[in-house]
């Protein structure tokens, strides 16, 4: 057993970092991430981060559009902490170094404000179209740098380890964590006084995803096998507008085209969400998921198209410059063409359920960001609120954290038994994997999607019943790999996203079911699950 410091934390986006660099302030704390720290969901953030700082603007209205997004389900004492910490958020990330475009390079705070789908007004500070990228590059470097912050790499949690698994008395609570170091090839027991979950969602569940590989849903697994609780797994966000090519594997095209003027149309030229919400292209995701579904399925087509031609091309350069760039290299200039789109997975709404400071009903398991489900996103996200979301939430643990530590201390100092490897031998048959991998994401796609129904759920369970044993048996049998570590997580978030969605006898905000499609007041409330023991 190796205890590498007071915290670890799991996962290397926004949320880890920004924890991690305020808790290293006063204890050690060991970054674990299962690639290079860079491979986080936060560095393909395109659009931006939500703030009420415009002239036009008041948190009043950025709670408004939020709770009106979230379709009943927002929590609103977490949705005003949040909208209220949102300047203060980014003054902490300018303090830090983090750039964010200003429509006067003089004025030091004129920042240029962009739109997105459900936002009535512009708030989405941004960093061109990269801002994920201008995010994690700063606070990466500074958490590399730190001499209180030890970071491992192509480190892959694997489950965290608990008293009660361990047969120790008292109330269940989290001592430590598995973890697969990929370079040495074995799994090491990691002590520790408290472990903070900030690995991200899991929109590789899904076929199509705008989400990078690592997106596998892993502390939202690990939670759930620890004994937490979860909640709102069937609210899944698909993002309307991924880049429809054969080479462009997950390359989102932000909704900011949109918030500048973009317009959908079908392939015969039509624009076509005037018919289905009053703010037209910029409705809330949900409503413009459904509405290309639906134009897809009528038409036959396997694509609809975003149309921002209108707008002059050195505007379209300066602001998207790294879509105009990548649409080029597929042979499309967006500034004479408009851009072949279709809806993807994008982001979880639910999560391990934490309260305002971040804390988990499991004692000494903190988490933020998209692994969790704090009450901010409701039914549906608003758009650019999540890197906020993981801002605030960062902060709150680490401050409770602060406060816990001294009593979590004396608690579990017996050492951890190390992984028990049994008689598992290497596997010859990688080709299960990914068999197995391929079928759950393409039925999930199909079953679990957009649009939903009771017999597709039905199917979808069954399905995942059968593979759940069988990826079981074979996790079991042979030696681990971070392949088999993400199947196994992914069969668990495919499980409990077909188990959330089969409990919800309604239609609300991201779970639209055809047997049942409207909303019921009687069901306004969220969907729990936790692991019967
Ligand atoms: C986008 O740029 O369209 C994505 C932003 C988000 O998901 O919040």
């Amino acid at each position: 057993m190796k205890t590498p410091a007071d915290v670890v934390v799991l996962g290397s986006g926004i949320a880890g970092l920004f924890f991690a660099l305020r808790t290293a302030e006063k204890h050690s704390v060991c970054i674990v991430t299962k690639k290079t720290a860079a491979e986080s969901a936060t560095n393909w953030a395109q659009g931006g981060i939500a703030a009420a700082i415009g002239s036009d603007d008041s948190f009043e209205r950025h709670a408004r559009d939020t709770i009106e997004a979230g379709a009943g389900l927002c929590r609103e004492d977490v949705v005003r902490m949040v909208v209220q910490k949102g300047p203060s958020s980014i003054r902490s990330l300018l303090d830090l170094g983090v750039e964010f475009d200003r429509e006067d390079l003089k004025t030091e705070s004129n920042f240029e404000l962009g739109r997105e789908g459900g936002h009535r007004t512009r708030r989405v500070l941004h960093h061109g179209d990269a801002t994920g990228r201008e995010i994690e590059g700063t606070l990466l470097s500074h958490a590399r740098r730190h001499p209180n912050i030890q970071l491992l790499e192509n480190h892959c949690a694997v489950d965290l380890i608990t008293s009660a698994k361990l047969g120790r008395p008292g109330t269940n609570r989290v001592i430590g964590v598995y973890v697969f170091d990929r370079q040495e090839d074995r799994v090491e027991a990691y002590g520790c006084k408290a472990v903070f979950l900030a690995t991200g969602g899991a929109g590789k569940v899904y076929q199509y995803t705008s989400n990078p590989d690592i997106a596998s849903g892993d502390g939202m697994a690990m939670a759930y096998r620890a004994g937490a609780t979860l909640a709102n797994m069937e609210f899944f966000q698909f993002h309307p507008t991924c880049l429809y090519h054969p080479k462009a594997k997950s390359f989102l095209i932000t909704e900011a085209i949109r918030g500048e003027g973009g317009i959908l149309r079908n392939t015969e030229g039509k624009a076509f969400m005037s018919g289905h919400h009053e703010l037209r292209d910029l409705a809330p995701r949900d409503v413009v998921a459904r509405a290309i579904d639906t134009e897809l399925k009528r038409t036959g087509a396997d694509h609809v198209l975003l149309d921002i031609t209108h707008k002059e091309a050195t505007f379209i350069k300066k602001r998207f410059p790294t879509i105009y760039s990548r649409c080029l290299n597929f042979g499309i200039d967006l500034t004479k063409e408009p851009i072949p789109v279709v809806p993807a997975a994008h982001y979880c709404c639910g999560g391990v359920v934490t309260d305002k400071s971040g804390e988990t009903d499991l004692p000494n398991l903190f988490a933020a960001g998209e692994v969790t489900c704090t009450g901010l996103h409701g039914a549906n996200r608003l758009a650019s609120n999540s890197l906020l979301e993981g801002v605030v939430f960062a902060e709150a643990a680490s401050d409770a954290l602060e406060k816990r530590l001294p009593s979590l201390s004396e608690n579990d100092t017996t050492p951890i038994p190390d992984w028990q490897e049994g008689n598992a031998t290497d596997s010859s048959e990688a080709v299960v994997i990914k068999q197995n991998w391929d079928e759950i994401r393409e039925f999930m796609w199909n079953y679990v999607g957009i649009v939903r129904s009771d017999k597709r759920l039905d199917r979808a369970k069954r399905r995942i019943e059968l593979l759940r044993d069988e990826i079981t048996e074979y996790y079991w049998n042979f030696r681990l790999t971070t392949d088999l570590i993400e199947l196994r997580n992914l069969a668990c978030i495919a499980h409990l996203v077909i188990e959330c969605a089969s409990q919800r006898k309604e239609s609300r905000g991201l779970h639209y079911n055809i047997d049942f499609p409207n909303a019921k007041q009687s069901h306004c409330v969220d969907t729990v699950i936790k692991l019967k023991t």
